[in-house]
């Protein structure tokens, strides 16, 4: 599907108006062409970014952040992205290292990454399995919805233009030991390595489609990363019951980028279990999306203890006990 016209259809106006009604009349609400809702935004902001630290970063301002994040959702134009980055949330990639050092010696270890992008994420995943378990023989399949998105993953060479084409710096959390590990470079070009390019199949779907399963088969590990937040809560919630599907009983769903609501409701009905193996670490490893809670719809809340379901509620990583059949 050509950039544009996806961009167009995943245009979303207002993703959680059905739970707020009120609110979301209110969000919407203009007086003389301006809107009331921005305008206190707008103030709270200015305040908010000038509190210390501390005072930010205190329960009581958590739950009026939590009431700002709702309000901003419900003004906000969700628009689908394709920023990505090298070596994205390091915790997480840690725990999947960690995770498959239980292996079997020399056994194959299948993967499934949805909404892939132009694949630094599936790079990241492959160099951290495949350096820490050279004899595992990963199978992986890489899904993304746009056909041009998916050509630039495939190919691997990286130039300053995928960068301008994705909206974000893909580099910039790499060291130069681990760029030099991970790719050959010539001029202002980066190609990842052969070894890392090997048992990748490369699927243009949308990961919501019921036949995903029978296409793509059961899955060890499944990877759904910051695509789900960009869709209405009820197609996300039907999206993410479907990736779930993908993996095999025991074995282990990451998913993050994605309304805690809906993950957490999701993970309680299907009775998945959280890893709780680097939580708050893997919660506050993708500076990009902590950094810019509450102001912005992808905006990712702090990490509260204080909450009942908090286990499950802030688990990016989950054990899938038994076949998922919702
Ligand atoms: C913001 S990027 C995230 C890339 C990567 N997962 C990461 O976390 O760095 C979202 C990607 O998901 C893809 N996408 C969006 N909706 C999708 C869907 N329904 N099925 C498959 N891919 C989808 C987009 O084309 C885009 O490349």
């Amino acid at each position: 599907m050509p950039l544009r016209s996806l961009v167009q259809r995943n245009f979303i106006v207002i993703s959680n108006q059905m739970s707020h009604p009120i609110l979301t009349k209110a969000a919407r609400l203009q007086v003389l062409g301006k809107s009331p809702a921005s305008l206190y935004l707008r103030l709270n902001k200015r305040i908010w970014e000038r509190l210390p630290s501390r005072v930010r970063d205190s329960y009581s301002l958590h739950s009026y952040g939590a009431w700002l994040h709702t309000l901003v959702c419900l003004t906000a134009r969700r628009q689908q992205h394709f920023g990505t980055f090298f070596l994205r949330n390091r915790p997480a990639l840690e725990l999947m290292r960690r995770l498959v050092r239980q292996r079997d010696h020399g056994s194959t270890l299948r993967i499934a990454v949805l909404g892939c992008s132009i694949g630094p994420e599936v790079y990241s995943i492959l160099w951290i399995i495949r350096s820490a378990r050279p004899d595992l023989k990963v199978r992986l399949d890489a899904v993304d919805i746009s056909k041009e998105i998916l050509n630039f993953a495939e190919k691997g060479t990286y130039t300053p233009d995928c960068s301008q084409l994705v909206g974000a710096s893909i580099f910039e959390r790499l060291t130069e030991a681990e760029m030099a590990e991970m790719f050959d470079c010539d001029g202002d070009q980066a190609t990842v390595k052969s070894w890392l390019r090997e048992g990748i199949t490369w699927h243009l779907r949308d990961a919501a489609d019921p036949e995903l399963m029978r296409i793509l088969g059961p899955q060890d590990m499944v990877v759904a990363s910051n695509f789900l937040c960009h869709m209405a809560q009820a197609d996300a919630e039907k999206c993410l019951r479907n990736v779930a599907r993908l993996v095999s009983p025991g074995g282990y769903l990451f998913v993050s980028g994605v309304d805690l609501d809906i993950r957490t409701k999701v993970a309680l009905d299907l009775g998945w279990e959280p890893v709780p193996e680097l939580i708050k670490e893997i919660h506050n490893g993708d500076p990009s999306v902590r950094a810019d809670w509450p102001w912005q719809w992808w905006g990712l809340e702090p990490l509260n203890r204080r909450r009942h379901d908090w286990r499950t509620r802030y688990a990016v990583s989950f054990r899938i006990v038994s076949s998922q059949l919702q």
